[in-house]
């Protein structure tokens, strides 16, 4: 039943502001028109990304900021420390910078260059961290953040993980402005979870104004943890995901997970294209975990009759991920959208679809295995990065896979990223591989067409070249033996190799030597160029059926496995 609820914190605004602090909240309730369509009910979108900072963070960071100097907590002229995957960061320094403190965020590598570059603009200083490091860690954003408070004397961890604040920055704004925009006619309200907070006040309010007529619905990434009943985290248990500022690995104190009464599990394909949905045909400029609460939303209230109401909470802007999910390139990339996406938008331009011009080329048709790349030089996520430079000055080479015996290939170790590491002291040179390598870059099998290929050097500077390998493993107890997959890493490509392949290929062309079709090099010539390819790589490499006569490379190789033993000794050969 409708009922008047008085107007929340701020709902007037003063014809002049007294700073932007005052555009923290008071966010527009926006109704969704083509997307619920054929919908019963009625979609409401709260757009936190028109908070002054761009996302529903600024809230909690003005609040914690602002509650701590009531306390006696902190007072101007101190240093705050944040871990946080972005926003709150940006939420805490639009405050820290108002009222005069320094601000230090810990932040994971996984999150968008926008996000770190508007946090430097608004003068914070920034410390980047592993993001598969474990929550636990110390290498972690929130191991990092404890370490520095220990060394910085007057600094101060408001914790997002643990304040009070933050549940109450709902609780009081998000949850009464909710209540007063719908006059407290609300069925359904659609979350996205990172710390809990947004959830957490906002359910506690409005169950406590509303009673259990309202259905509080929890968006949790395939990967994070968090939904109830656990069996729900187990597709993609603890993988990594694209979407930010959703889901976690442990379960934060701030979170209430009794007062959700059901959970959505979200993929990033779906969370992603739901985004630019939102953006295309509302006209909401929204971030990746927006999508993710979109498409939940679109799932549950589904069964919502005529009449009824459901909130979703639209937490960031597109601003975040002008690089990421909005970028056509990138969604082809990640597998989350077909390559025929970039040929629509091209024609959309009149301009003749890339595919089709790449069609005519000589080389379009052709495959990885073409390139004849060189053998790969790997190394092991233990071997200090210090070893690992060296590797890669002697061999003329700007990346090395990280490659471990079970789980194939782990990431890549760039140069640019290493030394940059070494410089800003986040590295010594003893620092193992693992510390440093990228878990995210582009991977293909040997069978990709160039025509394909030839996209990635748009958006990635190498591409990591790999073939799956299947063995089985007995079990310990004298059970059934299980097969396992593994994608073994046969070449790294650049743009350089392709560069070459096809100008080497144009030039035979141009002379009449071929009829453009370049001939095949001999395998066993090109194995010569590389010598690290141990045992199992290299039987791998001759079992391929495109590698007939590579055996005989043995003889004239005098190479010996990366492990040190002659080849087909070491203990990595497969039997
Ligand atoms: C980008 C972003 N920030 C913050 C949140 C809310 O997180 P929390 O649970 O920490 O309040 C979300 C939730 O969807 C989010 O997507």
């Amino acid at each position: 039943m409708s009922q008047a609820h008085a107007p929340p914190p701020g709902w007037e605004r003063p014809k002049i502001s007294s700073s932007v602090l005052d555009h923290i909240g008071v966010t527009p309730l926006v109704r969704i028109n083509k997307m619920a369509r054929d919908y019963d009910c009625e979609i409401l979108a709260k757009c936190e990304f028109f908070n002054a900072g761009g996302s529903v963070k600024d809230r909690i960071g003005k609040r914690m900021i602002l509650e701590a100097e009531k306390s006696g907590r902190i007072k101007p002229g101190d240093t705050l420390i944040e871990p946080t995957s972005g926003n709150t960061g940006i939420g805490l320094a639009i405050t820290a910078l108002i009222r005069g403190y320094r601000m230090i965020i810990t932040l994971p590598e996984k999150m968008s260059t926008e996000k770190m570059n508007m946090l430097k603009a608004l003068g914070a200083e920034i410390i980047r961290t592993p993001t598969e490091a474990a929550w636990d860690s110390p290498e972690s954003h929130i191991g990092v953040a404890k370490q520095l408070h220990a060394q910085i004397p007057h600094s101060h961890i408001l914790d997002q993980y643990e304040n009070p604040s933050n549940p109450m920055a709902h609780y009081d704004g998000t949850a009464e402005e909710i209540l007063y925009q719908c006059d407290g006619k609300v069925d359904m309200v659609v979350v996205g979870v990172g710390t809990g907070g947004t959830i957490t006040g906002i359910a506690r309010k409005l169950k406590e104004k509303l009673g259990s007529s309202v259905t509080v619905v929890g968006v949790d990434p395939k990967g994070s943890i968090l939904a109830v009943p656990d069996k729900l985290n187990d597709e993609k248990r603890l993988e990594s995901y694209l979407v930010e500022g959703i889901g976690y690995d442990f379960i934060p104190a701030v979170l209430d997970r009794s007062l959700v009464d059901e959970w959505v599990k979200t993929d990033d394909a779906e969370s992603l294209k739901m985004s630019r949905r939102l953006i295309k045909e509302e006209g909401l400029l929204c971030g990746g975990s927006s999508g993710a609460a979109m498409h939940a939303c679109l799932q549950v209230a589904r069964r919502l009759g005529a009449g009824k109401r459901a909130v979703v909470i639209l937490p960031d802007a597109t601003r975040n991920y002008m690089t990421k999910f909005l970028d056509d390139e990138y969604m082809v990339a990640h597998q989350l959208e077909p390559r025929s996406l970039l040929s629509t938008a091209a024609s959309l331009l009149h301009q003749p679809p890339t595919t089709t011009k790449e069609a005519a080329e000589w080389w379009a048709s052709k495959t990885v295995i073409d390139l004849n790349l060189p053998s790969p030089i790997t190394v092991t996520p233990t071997m200090a990065c210090s070893e690992a430079a060296e590797i890669m000055r002697e061999h003329g080479i700007d990346q090395l896979p990280v490659v471990s015996d079970i789980a194939g290939v782990l990431g890549v170790i760039t140069l640019g990223h290493l030394s940059a590491k070494i410089l800003q002291k986040q590295a010594s040179p003893n620092t193992p591989c693992a510390k440093l390598m990228f878990t995210q870059f582009a991977q293909v099998p040997l069978s990709t067409r160039l025509s394909e290929f030839s996209h990635i050097f748009e958006r990635d500077a190498f591409c990591i070249v790999t073939t799956p390998m299947r063995h089985l493993d007995s079990s310990p107890n004298g059970g059934r033996a299980k097969w396992h997959e593994k994608h073994v890493i046969v070449g790294v490509c650049t743009q350089v190799d392709l560069l070459k392949f096809v100008m080497d290929g144009s030039d035979d062309a141009t002379l009449g030597q071929n009829d453009g079709r370049k001939p095949t090099q001999e395998p066993a010539q090109r194995i010569e160029r590389g010598n690290a390819m141990d045992c199992a790589q290299l039987s791998q490499y001759q079992a391929h059926p495109f590698r007939g006569g590579v055996t005989a490379c043995t003889g004239v190789d005098p190479r010996r496995c990366a492990s040190g033993e002659s080849l087909g000794a070491c203990a990595r050969a497969p039997s």
